[in-house]
């Protein structure tokens, strides 16, 4: 590897003494047209923190996000969780330890309860009505809401109910892919207060791509800026108009 940007990284990087991903030369380039969409990315995530990943439109970072539970297939030795790699385990046991949640949340037919009943079913466990009330509540959504159908939700209410549909299955990881650019600030405060809360009870690790640096500003504690399919920087959120990178902080200029 050659000096500059990448080395400075790395120093930091090497500070994590146990990552909850380690990700090393993640590469993946377009199917039709061979061009790079992610180019060597490396980049450490440190457990139970709550990284941000901000960046232009097209820079990779939901490509990046959904490396991370095998959404597509990284080349074998780019990303570990725990130190394990990912390409060797069990796709669906990868999927429960590491929940995801996209822009619009996309309920299953049938009602709250059931949604979030889903996944543990899956595995032959049937959830108690407290038990769903728990984690709605850990949502951020009140108990009552269990018998409504999922189509008669609004989109902020949805959301929560995809995040209490992804708890159920007990990850240590939520990957979060702009998860409140479709809310209400009362919506995006919710979630943001049910992330927080997930860190401080739990240790969760969680990686949110935020279009709104604000929000990064809010609830992270590191921020990694991706330009062009590279993590150019690694930054503290109240050091982000220190980043070097001319991208990003043009990119920062425009967002702030
Ligand atoms: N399946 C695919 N096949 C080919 N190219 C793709 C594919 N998915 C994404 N890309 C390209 O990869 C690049 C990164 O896309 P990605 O969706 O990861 O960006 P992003 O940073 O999440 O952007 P945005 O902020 O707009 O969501 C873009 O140039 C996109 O056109
Ligand atoms: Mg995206």
């Amino acid at each position: 590897m050659g000096p500059g940007a990448t080395d400075h990284l790395l120093v930091d990087v090497d500070a994590v003494p146990r990552p909850k991903f380690r990700v090393r030369d993640l590469t993946k380039r377009s199917e039709t047209t061979g061009t790079a969409i992610l180019s060597k990315l490396r980049v450490d995530i440190p457990a139970g923190l709550v990284v941000g990943v901000i960046g232009p439109s097209g820079s990779g970072k939901s490509t990046f996000l959904r490396a991370l539970n095998r959404l597509w297939e990284p080349d074998p030795g780019s990303v570990f969780v725990d130190g394990v790699d990912i390409c060797d385990m069990d796709v669906l046991a990868l999927r429960r330890r590491v929940g995801m949640l996209f822009q619009l949340p996309a309920l299953f037919e049938g009602s709250v309860a059931d949604n979030v009943r889903y996944g543990p079913l899956l595995r032959g466990v049937k959830l108690t009505d407290a038990q769903v009330a728990k984690l709605l509540a850990t949502a951020d959504l009140d108990a009552s809401l269990a018998g409504k159908k999922g189509t008669e939700l609004s989109v902020g209410q949805a959301q929560r109910v995809a995040l209490a549909r992804t708890l159920a299955n007990e990850p240590e990881v939520l990957l979060l892919d702009e998860p409140t650019s479709a809310l209400d600030p009362i919506s995006t405060q919710n979630i943001e207060d049910a992330i927080v809360k997930l860190k401080k009870t739990r240790g969760m690790t969680t990686i949110i791509v935020s279009h709104s640096v604000k929000q990064i500003q809010r609830i992270a504690d590191v921020v990694c800026l991706l330009v062009d399919g590279e993590i150019v920087e690694v930054l503290k959120p109240h050091e982000l108009s220190e980043a070097k990178h001319p991208m990003a902080l043009r990119f920062l200029e425009l967002s702030s």
